[in-house]
């Protein structure tokens, strides 16, 4: 099993997540950050999820604002707390000691996959601080960007539109670097065909998935008319447990941080060109059915 820490922003996606990496890869850590909700919210979610999974996973916070001191959030997608319409249990974990950007360089070996999954202001801090560092891991699974639209502008995606500093530090670290962008994730929808599957599945983790894919439904359908909704998170754990579920294209990729109406964009150059080192593997395809099939699985324990 591969080694990881995840670095989230819980969000209902991210707690799917959470709930596959544990499935399939050895999790030594979890970092959260502000993103969906802030970060006392979103800590608190992490550690509800692994109390509700019945593990002792430690789960450390970290940035609480962008590197230039902003805080976005996305609850009108994902609710107040960031896990809106999902009960969690009462439960007497409580956040390890210190900070996210410690734990992510101490933590790591070359062996170890940072999963990241929210903005990447903890990341980037980890890199500033020891930029030695992405020599030292395996490598970064990112779920952020798009090869094509965004979903806060039309072309920023909301983890890189959050900090969008961050991810371009991140983009240009020298660690091994998977990009699951938008243009990859929305091929794992879920729907009320899914959500009628998932409510059969009677464990803990099924009944958090069915609250969360209820809430994420009901909210995206007054949000765009549509219900449909995408497991962005999960995809960036699957590119490390399951590599073989996606297409990739080694690209290089840069983001816009000056355009009036691109900043946030994650600008994927896909063209082939001597004595440019095409550095990032930009996942362009999915087996949809089979990733499908490990996150019910997972939920059910499986
Ligand atoms: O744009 C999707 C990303 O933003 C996901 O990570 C979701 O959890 C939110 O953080
Ligand atoms: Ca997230």
């Amino acid at each position: 099993m591969h080694r990881m820490i995840i670095d989230c922003d819980p969000g209902h996606d991210d707690a799917i997540a959470l709930i596959l990496a544990h499935r399939h890869a050895d999790v030594v850590g979890i970092t959260a950050v502000a993103g969906n909700a802030p970060l006392e919210a979103t800590a608190a979610n992490a550690l509800a999820v692994t109390a509700a999974l019945g593990v002792d996973t430690p789960v450390i916070a970290g940035a609480d604002t962008s590197l230039l001191g902003v805080a976005k959030d996305a609850r009108i997608v994902h609710g107040e707390s960031g896990l809106g319409g999902v009960t969690l249990p009462r439960h007497d974990r409580a956040l390890a000691g210190g900070h996210a950007v410690d734990f992510l360089l101490e933590a790591s070996d070359p062996d170890t996959w940072i999963v990241a999954i929210g903005p990447l202001t903890n990341v980037a801090l980890a890199i500033a601080r020891d930029p030695t560092w992405p020599t030292r891991i395996a490598g970064i699974s990112i779920m952020g960007g798009s090869t094509d639209n965004g979903n806060v502008t039309a072309t920023a995606e909301f983890n890189i539109y959050a900090d969008p500093e961050a991810a371009a530090r991140v983009f240009r670290c020298g660690a091994p670097l998977i990009m699951c962008g938008l243009n990859l994730t929305h091929q794992l929808p879920v729907d009320d065909a899914v959500l009628g599957r998932v409510r059969q599945i009677d464990t803990p983790a099924g009944k958090l998935a069915t609250e969360s894919f209820t809430f994420l439904l009901d909210r995206l359908d007054s949000l765009t008319g549509t219900r449909r909704a995408s497991l962005h998170d999960p995809c960036a754990v699957l590119a490390v447990t399951h590599p073989e579920l996606l297409d990739t294209e080694s690209c290089t990729v840069t983001v816009e941080l000056a355009g009036e109406h691109t900043r946030g964009m994650t600008v994927v150059d896909r063209r082939s060109r001597s004595g440019v080192e095409a550095h990032v593997d930009v996942g362009v395809r999915l087996a949809s059915e089979e990733a499908m099939a490990l996150v019910e699985g997972a939920l059910a324990g499986e």
